[in-house]
């Protein structure tokens, strides 16, 4: 019964902290060891002070606490923590070290005890290693707060036993966490999922197609995520996330797609850190961020010749626009003073060449956002001042912010999106992790509004193949590439949140 599991866990620091309130609250006995003296009494005494408040919310009762208090307890030394039934790990991030620590618990714990760890970046088969029975040792991997960051990672290792991965999914589970499993690859589960937005994003301020805040705006209040990468770079620090960005292209063998950007080391260099030195993407005063000012949109132009491609997806509210404004549909693009047109996938340039515009009159909006969130506008390599500044006032009429961007074959939304949903096709098609897992694990772990497949299924999987395409054709960048996972399911006209087909 995993109910009855003493739980040992070692290093009483911000994670050990929160893994003994997990647990103990959850109604598990729990041991804490630090071998800082004081520090685990410490922890415990941190946890029973955040619980005390939640009695004085009404939220928790008074017995129900003592019996939680009652329930962590200091070990004095390892050998304390002998009658445990799984130890968690959660010390320095040092794999010397955390080698030694789980040779040192092989040596105090039962023969059929669980030792897991809590490594973020290291590979827990190296840990296992260490260890006399490997078979016993597993990731499990929590993120910060850990009580209200509602999902952990179990990692299996490579000879980790099935029955250990089954006995941390149940004692997690128990303790109201969504418990995914995945293989021991780097950044396991959730950071690996969450690439796509910084390298995208890094990629797109590189090429000078927009400003780190451009990104952040069209993400954040285009597509619904809660925060935009130079935002989360600078919560995190770039220190911070630097080192973690080479680390998993490394332990990727340099694989493309998560090649690190070179905007980045001169940043670190200079300690362009993020909120912890006042200087990041944006600077802060006070802890403020300090945003650069919108820029006020223009007046909008009276008797405007306005041509709308005829396969636009916001066409009628184009025309919707232009009526309110005052400004006149033509039939025929070489009439008009500004075209507008919605590719997806392509840049603005080559629509317009295609399609035979003056492309020094065209822009494009990205159809991906809808209509009524922020707009982004994107201009040819030659769109006129003119053009640009009346399709500005005319996108801008109805209230709505717009951002101006650079050319790009997909926008800054379609990049980002179909970036996320490849590495997604990615983690599924090598085993990493089921579909299940990969979608509630990186709502639960990176907020995302969607799982990152179904937010494929919501575009399209054969519009996001297309995206990828035509990004790979303008760059020639393997990093592009869609994976075959993907372009199977698009040549079979099937979804990407699908039952997964037997594997032999
Ligand atoms: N902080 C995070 O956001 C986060 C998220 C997920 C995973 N992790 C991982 O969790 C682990 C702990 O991170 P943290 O942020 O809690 O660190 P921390 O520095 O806050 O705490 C580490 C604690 O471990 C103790 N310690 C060090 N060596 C020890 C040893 N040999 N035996 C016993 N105790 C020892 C220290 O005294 C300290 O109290 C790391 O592996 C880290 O990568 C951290």
């Amino acid at each position: 019964m995993t109910d009855k599991i003493t739980i040992g866990v070692v290093g009483a620091g911000a994670m050990g902290r929160g893994i003994i309130q997990l647990y103990a609250q959850a109604g598990f006995p729990v041991r804490s060891f630090d071998t800082q003296p004081g520090a685990a009494a410490k922890a415990i005494d941190h946890v029973a002070g955040m619980l005390r408040r939640s009695v004085e919310r009404g939220k928790l009762t008074a017995e129900a606490l003592q019996s939680i208090v009652a329930r962590m307890n200091v070990a004095e030394g390892l050998d304390a923590l002998s009658g445990c039934g799984i130890v968690i790990e959660a010390i320095v991030e040092d794999l010397t070290i955390k080698r030694d620590l789980f040779r040192a618990l092989e040596a105090v714990v039962a023969s059929d005890a669980i030792l897991a760890t809590n490594t973020s970046s290291l590979t827990v088969s190296e840990i296992a290693a260490a260890c006399a029975r490997p078979e016993r040792v597993a990731g499990l991997h929590f993120f910060n707060p850990v009580p209200l960051m509602k999902v952990a990672e179990v990692v299996a290792a490579v000879l980790t036993a099935p029955a250990v991965v089954g006995t941390l999914v149940s004692v997690t589970e128990a303790a109201g966490h969504r418990a995914v499993v995945t293989a021991d690859q780097p950044g396991f589960l959730v950071n690996h999922a969450g690439r796509g937005l910084y390298t995208e994003g890094l990629r797109i301020v590189e090429e000078q197609i927009a400003s780190a805040a451009d990104v952040d705006d069209v993400l954040r209040e285009g597509l619904g995520f809660r925060m935009g990468p130079f935002e989360l770079l600078d919560l995190t620090g770039l220190d911070v996330s630097s080192r973690v960005m080479a680390s998993i292209y490394e332990q990727f063998q340099q694989e493309p797609r998560f090649r690190p950007s070179s905007l980045v080391p001169p940043r670190v260099a200079a300690g362009l850190f993020g909120r912890k030195t006042g200087n990041g993407w944006y600077r802060y005063d006070d802890g403020r961020q300090i945003r650069p000012e919108p820029k006020p949109a223009p007046a909008p132009v009276s008797d405007l010749k306005l041509w709308v491609a005829p396969d636009a997806d916001h066409a009628a509210a184009f025309r919707r626009l232009a009526a309110q404004t005052g400004a006149i549909e033509v039939l025929r693009p070489e009439d008009a003073d500004l075209a507008i047109v919605q590719p997806w996938g392509q840049d603005t340039t080559t629509t317009s060449l295609a399609l035979g515009i003056d492309p020094t009159r065209c822009v494009a909006v990205d159809p991906l956002i809808a209509f009524d969130r922020r707009r982004t506008l994107m201009l040819t390599a030659v769109t006129a001042p003119a053009a640009r500044d009346a399709a500005h006032a005319l996108l801008a009429s109805d209230g709505r912010a717009v951002t101006i961007i650079n050319d790009s074959s997909g926008f800054i939304a379609q990049r980002v999106i179909a970036t996320i949903v490849n590495i997604a096709t990615n983690i599924v098609q090598p085993g990493i992790a089921s579909v299940a897992d990969l979608e509630v694990s990186v709502q639960l772990g990176l907020g995302y509004p969607h799982g990152p497949l179904a937010w494929g299924d919501k575009i399209g999987p054969g519009r996001i193949a297309a995206i990828l395409r035509a990004q790979f054709e303008a760059t020639h960048d393997p990093r592009y590439r869609p994976t075959p996972w993907l372009l199977r399911r698009v040549d079979l006209g099937l979804p990407l949140v699908t039952p997964e087909a037997p594997r032999c």
